[in-house]
């Protein structure tokens, strides 16, 4: 009756007809998506570029049994992308190959093997910005998921960061982690790097990595790759910690958390995991998985391990808004901090000089962005690897279907890969 009297009879019919289109969202933003790899094998979770064009993944044991090498199974946590959607363990089969498995399950309970020379967890392969040397950096976690899906400790030795050099494809360095840097329940999991000399006194460059732990023992881990020596500053404080009853959303499902067989669910326990450094190095960005918002601390602060360093560090730590939900972050030339957007199915940018986030792409094939590289080419390469229907998740089943896609698309204002050295 109001409708009638409003519009007249005319109107009333319009209004209930299907003849007209009604909006609805396109769902794709941005520049097209291209597939560089399709993964039919083991489940990846990072990757990088090299300058020439090289690729190189990881798969961690520590979030999917199935990467788990048992001794004899042939598994492999890191490889190089081979062309023709194949994968090769790299820099060896053998290394990938540790003696009597990933797992040591003659202590009680059952832990990471403690090996510095053999490949037990790798969770972030991340090439640094040497030029002309290409130098792969493998981060080893030193954990492991057993067959019945428990995450066990490392054991010193198992926690380590490798160099490679992809001239001869042989590890050329080893740092290992103490076990007060990389606790036992630590997960160390991206890394970056400032290779400028002047950062430290061995003038052999910084490393930044993040502790994800979903146990909790969250905070940034800084490593003087010329000495050789880490240590760990804003342990434990809210901004490096997944938020309490975060949800987020992908695909439509929210997420809850299944911490072990048989546990009670709580919400997404992970922390701090994408790690970008700004264009300039001056400034370390980093955001928590169980969260939305974008943290970051003038590099500096990090560096320092005075008597006041960690007071000093904990008072500069910004709050750069909200993010979006994401894992790994990436940078360009033109200074922008990347990361995934999931629950809309994008990536975007954060901008330091405005201070805001813009959308960069969106396409319903992207579910769990993992990993970004900026290559050389001024692409944004990704891996879309369906991370949130895992059997990690509720309801619990492994909801995952072949291939994991490693995309590329074309970098906004000809942006490119950053030279920090
Ligand atoms: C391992 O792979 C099998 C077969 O694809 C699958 O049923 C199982 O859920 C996987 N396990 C985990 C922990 O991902
Ligand atoms: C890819 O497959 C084609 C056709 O089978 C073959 O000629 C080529 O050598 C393969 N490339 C690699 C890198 O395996
Ligand atoms: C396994 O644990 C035993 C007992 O602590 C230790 O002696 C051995 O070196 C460990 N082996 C590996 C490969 O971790
Ligand atoms: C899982 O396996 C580990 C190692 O074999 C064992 O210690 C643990 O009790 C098992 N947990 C469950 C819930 O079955
Ligand atoms: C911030 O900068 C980016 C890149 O120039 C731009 O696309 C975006 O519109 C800006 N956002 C705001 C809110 O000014
Ligand atoms: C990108 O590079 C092209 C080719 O050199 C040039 O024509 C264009 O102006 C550049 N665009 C920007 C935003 O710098």
């Amino acid at each position: 009756m109001v409708l009638a009297k409003k519009f007249g009879l005319l109107g009333l019919v319009t209004a209930f007809s299907s003849a007209q289109q009604l909006r609805s969202d396109p769902g794709v933003a941005g520049p097209p998506l291209e597939v560089v790899h399709l993964y039919n094998d083991q489940w990846p979770t990072g990757v990088t570029v090299s300058k020439d064009g090289r690729k190189f993944s990881n798969y961690p044991p520590g979030l999917d049994a199935n990467n788990t090498n048992d001794g004899s199974n042939g598994k492999y946590t890191v490889a190089e992308l081979i062309g023709n959607n194949t994968e090769r363990p790299y820099p060896s089969a053998q290394i990938n190959n540790p003696p009597g498995g990933s797992i040591n399950y003659s202590t009680s309970p059952a832990s990471g093997a403690n090996y510095p020379n053999y490949l037990i967890g790798v969770q972030s392969v991340v090439l640094d910005p040497l030029d002309p040397l290409d130098r792969l950096w493998i981060l080893d976690t030193g954990r492991a998921l057993t067959q019945n899906s428990t995450l066990v400790p490392a054991s010193p030795g198992g926690p380590k960061l490798l160099c490679v050099s992809l001239s001869t494809d042989s590890v050329i360095q080893t740092i290992v982690f103490p076990p007060m840097v990389a606790y036992p329940d630590s997960y160390l999991n991206d890394i970056r790097f400032d290779l400028r000399p002047e950062n430290t006194a061995s003038g052999g460059g910084v490393a930044y990595i993040t502790d994800s732990s979903s146990e909790g023992r969250n905070g940034i881990i800084v490593v003087d790759l010329g000495a050789g020596v880490s240590w760990r500053h804003l342990n434990g404080i809210t901004e490096v910690r997944a938020e309490r009853s975060f949800v987020p959303y992908v695909w439509g499902t929210p997420l809850y958390y299944i911490p072990g067989s048989g546990l009670p669910l709580t919400t997404v326990p992970l922390g701090s995991d994408g790690i970008p450094i700004s264009a300039d190095g001056n400034e370390l960005f980093w955001g928590p998985v169980g969260g939305r918002y974008l943290y970051s601390i003038p590099t500096e602060r990090l560096r320092h391990q005075s008597l006041n360093s960690e007071l000093l560090a904990q008072a500069a730590v910004q709050n750069r808004g909200q993010r979006g939900v994401s894992d790994g972050f990436e940078t360009d030339t033109n200074g922008f901090i990347y990361a995934g957007n999931m629950e809309q199915n994008g990536i975007s940018f954060y901008n330091p000089a405005n201070a805001s986030t813009t959308l960069f792409v969106r396409d319903p094939r992207i579910n769990w962005v993992d990993t970004m590289s900026v290559g050389s080419d001024g692409y944004l390469y990704f891996t879309v690897n369906q991370l949130c229907f895992t059997p990690g998740f509720y309801p619990g089943t492994d909801r995952r279907e072949r291939p994991f896609v490693l995309f590329r698309a074309k970098l906004p204002g000809n942006g490119t890969r950053v030279s920090l050295q």
